[in-house]
């Protein structure tokens, strides 16, 4: 019954989903509190007060029909203006309601814009590790995702590689900094480089190539790390924000794709990009959401709470001997497995409860991914039950 294109999709279906659920068997048996599950990218921080409390506002002090409603397929005007101002009072640019769309989170953002852009055998390159949903999103539009490998040194792009696999077939290219799963922020180096070699190619090929930026992390960058804005280096990009992560709000499904005056056709860009967030059957983005955000653009999630985490686990991670990337945002740690078969190493890491990522779900093996976006609790319980699997592993 179902189609052909499904099912790879079915066959294949997400090793982390499959390790939540696990997790869930594990609780069962052995209770919550003695299984680690560091699967899922679900923020544990809640949501600030302020964005319920603007909930309940948005209700009782706003129009209903206008609450409620339908409105525009790119969003509220005032909402979009509201979100093109905070972007220009914190990166100097000078956006305005008609740069903004408002989505369905990032995930249907970068939908959106692949279906505003994509051709049939069309190549939309992505670096590795990535977040391995682009496959999928890529080939809804039948176009073909082009991975470089993982640069393990430093975890930013391999750009050798990259220059080599542009042709004229590349459409886009999308990058996400901070990355999941390597926590890596790509530097002001690393996107002038890229720009550089996007200029290049575009006048080689004489094509334009978009840099799609997806975002859900910005705002989680630790120790004052810069988190370069890339609209500043590249004319053709097009920026996927989504406040999942941001305001912990995964669930409520809301973000924004910003696309600047500069993009070639940026105007035809907009109105498609608008038509195809209807015709993908999101018709809008959520109408209370934007609304809510409306009222709390300014608003964070608790990012000390994250750091925290951050910085037990990986201190702790080191002192028993395993080899870490230290993470300068999102909220995830990647560990280089003691052997060479990472799947192996989360099977061992499963007898002692915790629940790890591998690196081939990210295009990248023999690395595990951890999620600390759990309790400070969960991480202190789980670190006696690591110092076993170091200890398995020769490593303490
Ligand atoms: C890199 C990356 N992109 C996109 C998404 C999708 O985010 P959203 O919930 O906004 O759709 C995620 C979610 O975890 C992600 O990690």
């Amino acid at each position: 019954m179902i189609s052909e294109r499904m099912k790879p999709l079915v066959m294949n279906n997400s090793a982390i989903r499959t390790m939540f659920e696990e997790g869930n068997r594990l609780a069962k048996i052995y209770g919550r509190d003695k299984v680690f599950d560091f699967s899922l990218g679900n923020p544990n921080v809640p949501a600030p007060e302020a964005v319920n409390q603007a909930i309940m506002d948005v209700i009782t002090e706003e129009d209903s029909n206008m609450v409620h409603g339908y409105m525009s397929n790119a969003g509220y005007e005032d909402v979009r203006e509201t979100v093109a101002q905070s972007l220009n009072e914190r990166f100097g640019t000078s956006f305005t309601a008609g740069n903004i769309l408002m989505t369905v989170g990032a995930a249907s953002g970068l939908n959106v814009i692949l279906k505003t852009l994509l051709n049939p055998g069309d190549q939309v390159i992505t670096f590795a590790p990535y977040f391995l949903e682009y496959g999928g999103y890529v080939r809804n539009y039948d176009g073909e995702l082009v991975v470089i490998s993982p640069n393990t040194e430093t975890f930013q792009p391999n750009l050798k590689e990259f220059e080599e696999k542009i042709n004229e077939k590349t459409k886009a290219v999308i990058i996400n900094t901070p990355n999941n799963p390597s926590g890596v922020v790509y530097s002001r180096e690393t996107l002038e480089n890229i720009s550089d070699i996007l200029e290049k190619k575009q006048k080689e090929f004489g094509t334009s190539i978009v840099l799609i930026s997806d975002e859900p992390y910005r705002e989680l960058a630790y120790d004052g790390v810069e988190v370069p804005f890339v609209t500043k280096f590249y004319a053709n990009t097009v920026i996927g924000y989504s406040f999942s992560k941001s305001l912990s709000l995964p669930g409520e499904r809301i973000g924004y794709l910003v696309i600047p005056d500069e993009l070639t056709d940026s105007k035809e860009v907009f109105t498609a990009a608008s038509i195809a967030n209807r015709v993908l059957g999101c018709v809008n983005a959520p109408s209370l959401m934007q609304r809510v955000i409306k009222r709390c653009i300014h608003e964070k999630v608790n990012l000390e709470a994250y750091d925290r985490n951050r910085n037990l686990l990986y201190s702790s991670l080191c002192e028993y001997g395993f080899s870490c990337i230290k993470p300068q945002g999102a909220f995830y740690l990647f560990m280089k497995s003691p052997v060479e078969n990472e799947k192996e190493f989360c099977e061992v890491c499963k007898k002692y409860n915790i629940l790890v990522v591998p690196g081939s779900s990210f295009a990248c093996p023999s690395y595990v991914r951890i999620a600390y976006c759990v309790s400070y609790e969960q991480i202190e319980r789980s670190l006696p039950a690591f110092k076993k699997v170091a200890e398995e592993y020769g490593l303490v």
